[in-house]
């Protein structure tokens, strides 16, 4: 199962169901949107999904964790939508106009993600004692890989310098990741969670969170396929490309029949 595909059957209520199912439609479409915006600069679709499913193009390294407990849709609309929001407000004012439009119906689609997932959380955090832990739980896990969800450090990230010059980039990795910092502590000040980070401290000095270092030898295992879920989620998406291979063929079959039609009509 990819990671909130595995729990649109175990939402607790029919109205959380609705909602993380409006979601991951909404993701869906993103997918699209950034394929449309890939697509203009001249290589397929078909391309794209091709080299996906051989391991050849990256995507992003938070969805090789797992979805362990009904927490982590929480957590991961909290943070992980929150932490791609951060990311992806900037893009919207890049140089590229495909990208940049694409971006700016995303971010809208985003804001309500990153609030299904925090209302979870509430929700959790105003429950049970065991509720409280299991959101404790899930943010103790996905902290960290949020984090790393901005990429490597400024001074060893490869392509920076290259996105930031064509403008694609206008804010840098480690700033990103502060704002992400100094805008989610309070969050989990409020839910009454604790960072799983013992140096993390407000910095009067600087207007800062001070966090504690990053693991980043995890985060380039991750990226090089070691992961706890790499090999599971990339077979998962093959497979439901395979099985989905009838479907395509049935709407290329029909738009054909009635392009043939069209086409004897006005002969
Ligand atoms: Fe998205
Ligand atoms: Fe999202």
């Amino acid at each position: 199962m990819l990671p909130e595909g595995n729990w649109i059957g175990r939402a607790p209520t029919l109205k959380r169901k609705a909602i993380l199912m409006a979601k991951v439609q909404d993701e869906g479409g993103h997918g699209l949107y950034l394929y449309a915006a890939a697509e203009t600069l001249g290589v397929s679709r078909d391309q794209l999904i091709e080299d996906l499913h051989a391991g050849k193009v990256k995507y992003s390294s938070i969805f090789n964790y797992p979805t362990l407990a009904w927490a982590d849709i929480g957590t991961i609309g909290w943070l992980v939508d929150g932490a791609a929001i951060m990311n992806q407000i900037p893009l919207c004012r890049c140089s590229y106009g495909p990208y940049s439009r694409a971006m700016i119906r995303i971010c809208k689609e985003e804001s309500f993600h990153q609030r299904q997932g925090y209302d979870i959380m509430l929700a959790l955090c105003r429950g049970t004692p065991e509720q409280k832990a299991m959101a404790q739980d899930a943010l103790d896990r996905w902290w960290w890989p949020s984090l790393m969800m901005f990429g490597p450090p400024d001074a060893t990230s490869v392509h920076s310098a290259q996105s930031a010059q064509w403008k694609i980039k206008l804010l840098s990795n480690d700033e990103l990741r502060q704002r992400f910092v100094d805008q989610t502590v309070p969050q989990a000040d409020y839910l009454g969670l604790m960072m799983p980070d013992p140096d993390l401290k407000w910095n009067e000095a600087t207007g800062h969170y001070d966090f504690g270092s990053i693991d980043w030898d995890e985060f380039h295992q991750v990226l090089k396929g070691n992961g706890p879920c790499n090999r599971d989620r990339m077979r998962t998406r093959v497979k439901a490309w395979d099985d989905g291979a009838w479907v395509r063929d049935a709407a290329v079959a029909y738009a054909n029949k009635h392009a043939m039609r069209e086409a004897k009509q006005a002969a």
